[in-house]
């Protein structure tokens, strides 16, 4: 599962799982850009990246809800690494909304960042990978989109709807050589700890009973370097070559149907 030779861009760099994915390929080997909209963070990601080695990381902004900034930012990356072999794409927000009043605002925010983001970067990717010979898309899916999200509800539709595009884009470039996953995570990240922190008792409470009692492997979300890290230079190298069009949880066994 060396990544040695590989070109990434990893979305959502500057914390989170974006974060540790970038430094789980450079210690594999890999080339990497880093991208995000916060800035100082991606760069402080990128720099301890660099002290480790043996790859190497460099970053960029990038919005991804808007076409214009996907398309040179990525032209930009892929012009610097010469060609793209992976996408890692965790960049993603989450807000708190219930089914019932959930506004047209918070609606079209969550799918212009979640739905709209994931369809611009995998299709420019795409594009720069049928140029490489193919490559491994990894998008970042949720329990939310497979069960009921009172708490959610316009994340979990965004959610969902990723999971549809996973499968139809990987349907669709597959002639092309080109793998698209998506990662089902439950990781203590930033996004895991701000939602914990908003929650009152009465969420908590609700929280543990559906969330984490339901972690078979200990009841507590994952370390995004050690137990998701090894999951995405998986996917990102040659040896997940036959894996294509799958959702894949790596929750310690909290959805445990797909
Ligand atoms: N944390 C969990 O347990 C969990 C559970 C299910 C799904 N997920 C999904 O996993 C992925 C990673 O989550 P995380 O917990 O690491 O999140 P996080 O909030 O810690 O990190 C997300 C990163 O995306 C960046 N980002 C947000 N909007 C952006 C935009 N428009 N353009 C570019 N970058 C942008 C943020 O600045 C941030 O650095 C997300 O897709 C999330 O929905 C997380």
């Amino acid at each position: 599962m060396e990544l040695k030779g590989k070109r990434i861009i990893v979305t959502g760099s500057a914390r989170g799982m974006g974060e540790a994915t970038l430094l789980n390929y450079v210690r594999a080997g890999a080339h990497v850009i880093g991208m995000d909209v916060s800035d100082d963070d991606g760069c402080a990601v990128v720099e301890e990246a660099n002290k480790a080695g043996p790859g190497k990381a460099e970053y960029m902004h990038v919005d991804i809800a808007e076409k214009d900034s996907v398309e040179s930012t990525f032209a930009e990356a892929v012009k610097l690494m010469g060609g793209l072999d992976v996408l890692a794409h965790p960049a993603a927000i989450q807000r708190s909304s219930d089914a019932g009043d959930v506004s047209v605002e918070d609606w079209d925010l969550m799918f212009a960042v979640n739905v709209r983001g994931t369809m611009l970067t995998n299709q420019v990717a795409a594009r720069y990978m049928k140029e490489s010979g193919g490559g491994s898309i990894i998008n970042f899916g949720s329990i939310s989109g497979q069960r009921p999200e009172p708490s959610a509800a316009a994340y979990s539709a965004a959610k969902g709807a990723v999971h549809s595009w996973t499968r139809t884009a990987a349907g669709t470039w597959g002639k092309d050589n080109i793998r698209v996953n998506a990662i089902l995570p439950a990781m203590a990240t930033p996004m895991y700890r701000e939602a914990m922190a908003l929650a009152d008792e009465a969420a908590l409470e609700a929280s543990y009973w559906m969330n984490r009692r339901t972690i078979a492997l200990g009841e507590e979300y994952g370390d995004p370097d050690k137990d998701l890290g090894p999951v995405m230079v998986f996917f990102a190298s040659d040896a997940s070559g036959f894996i294509t069009g799958q959702l894949i949880p790596v929750d310690g066994g909290q959805t445990s149907v797909r």
